[in-house]
């Protein structure tokens, strides 16, 4: 834990949400189950925010994104909208001085998210950002395994993150349109979820890469394609490993397979987030497959095991992980380890960047690091071998 905010340590959390879609329902979820009072909520139209009102249990529905923001009882704003609205919002929320959880992407462009990084560490409030795969506990179990040594020293990494919502041409979503989802799309959506948990597992960075973008159909509904369906990377990261990424979303029968496998010199660890409750450890002779079990895991995995071994865990309960760390931060002012902020999400865009440059110019790019004093951070963000 470090210590390095100021805040105003409300008992009960009033939490206010922008947005009425999908992830409005998770994060109030999320917000209830942390003991937050949903306590506001608005969308594209006041009518929208109603319907969500009721459908959510939360007390009041705004006219306006802004009559939310400014409403001194908030404590912290969940922004849940289209990719290109997030900067706006996370900042209007940030200079009104609430504490704020941001989907993701944080911004669709490397300079808003050093913006916005640099703002949140100014207003000293917790600034996150949902990579919430972190919160599945045999996520946090194969750091641990990598932080001890016991994974010996990591050589290789394949990753990939395939859906198949987007399969058919007449398949369409906000998501599509650059306007709305910014110009990256199946990177930015789920491709900075895979290098999030790559980089997190790892505790490294992937220093450089190359990468080929392909979109499957020049058309959707009717209206041409800009944005990527698929993308492949090939990666090197600053501790020596290197790896391979296959992102998709137009994979037959794949729904949100987040899968990950490590190889270090001692063991193999496989992770796949439609299977969440197992993690493989491979080794020349004694692999295993170890199931979920507090009393078997590192503490630090242990502390996300909501539910006791055999009833399964999933995306929600690592949601409500999340959600229930991000309030912990905003009660006590100290951030719990592997808490993904605004830095993780200003991350996310550089690696962005760094495969959208590399697909349209072709070779290799190097991928910079959150240098602090970009961003106003008071302590480096370090890796395990800058540490040792
Ligand atoms: N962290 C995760 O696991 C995860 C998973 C899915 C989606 N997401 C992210 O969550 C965000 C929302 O995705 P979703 O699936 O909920 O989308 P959605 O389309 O289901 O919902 C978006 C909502 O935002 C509202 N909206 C649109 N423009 C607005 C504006 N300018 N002001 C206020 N409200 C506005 C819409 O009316 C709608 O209610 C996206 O950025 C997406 O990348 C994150």
């Amino acid at each position: 834990m470090e210590n390095d905010k100021t805040t105003t340590a409300p008992s009960r959390i009033r939490a206010g949400f922008v947005g009425a879609g999908f992830m409005a329902d998770v994060h109030s979820k999320a917000a209830r189950a942390a003991g937050a009072d949903l306590a506001g909520i608005a969308s594209s139209s006041h009518a929208s925010a109603a319907r969500a009102k009721d459908r959510l249990g939360v007390t009041q529905a705004y006219a306006s994104v802004q009559d939310l923001v400014e409403d001194d009882t908030i404590d912290v704003i969940h922004v849940c909208t289209p990719n290109v609205t997030h900067a706006a919002l996370a900042e209007a929320a940030l200079n009104a001085g609430k504490h704020v959880v941001c989907e993701k992407p944080l911004a669709t462009n490397v300079k808003d998210a050093v913006a916005l990084t640099a703002l949140a560490n100014s207003r000293g409030r917790t600034a996150a950002v949902p990579f919430i795969y972190r919160f599945h506990p045999m996520v946090r179990e194969a750091r641990a395994r990598v932080r001890l040594g016991q994974v010996g020293r990591v050589l290789t990494v394949q990753g990939s993150f395939l859906q198949d919502w987007l399969l058919s041409s007449e398949d369409d979503d906000w998501r599509v349109d650059e306007s709305l989802g910014g110009p990256s799309r199946a990177f930015a959506d789920i491709g900075s979820h895979l290098c999030d948990v790559v980089e997190f597992v790892l505790d490294d960075r992937i220093s450089s890469l190359a990468a080929l973008n392909r979109t499957a159909f020049s058309q959707r509904a009717g209206r041409d394609v800009r944005t990527e369906d698929i993308v492949s990377v090939v990666f090197e990261t600053s501790g020596g490993a290197v790896g391979t990424l296959l992102i998709s979303q137009v994979a037959p029968g794949r729904k949100n397979r987040l899968a990950l496998e490590i190889s270090g010199t001692t063991e193999t660890l496989t992770f796949d987030q439609e299977q969440p409750e197992t993690l493989w450890v491979g080794r020349r002779s004694g692999s295993q497959l170890l199931v979920r079990d507090p009393a078997a895991l590192d503490p630090s995995a242990a502390r996300y095991c909501s539910l006791p071994p055999g009833h399964p865990q999933g995306y929600q309960d690592a949601f409500n992980a999340f959600i229930s760390d991000v309030y912990l931060a905003v009660r006590t002012g100290t951030v719990p380890d592997g808490l993904p902020l605004f830095e993780d999400g200003l991350r996310a865009a550089r690696l962005t960047a760094a495969v959208q440059r590399s697909a349209r110019e072709g070779g290799w790019q190097e991928v910079p690091p959150n240098h602090p004093e970009s961003t106003g951070r008071k302590t480096p963000l370090l890796t395990l071998k800058e540490r040792q």
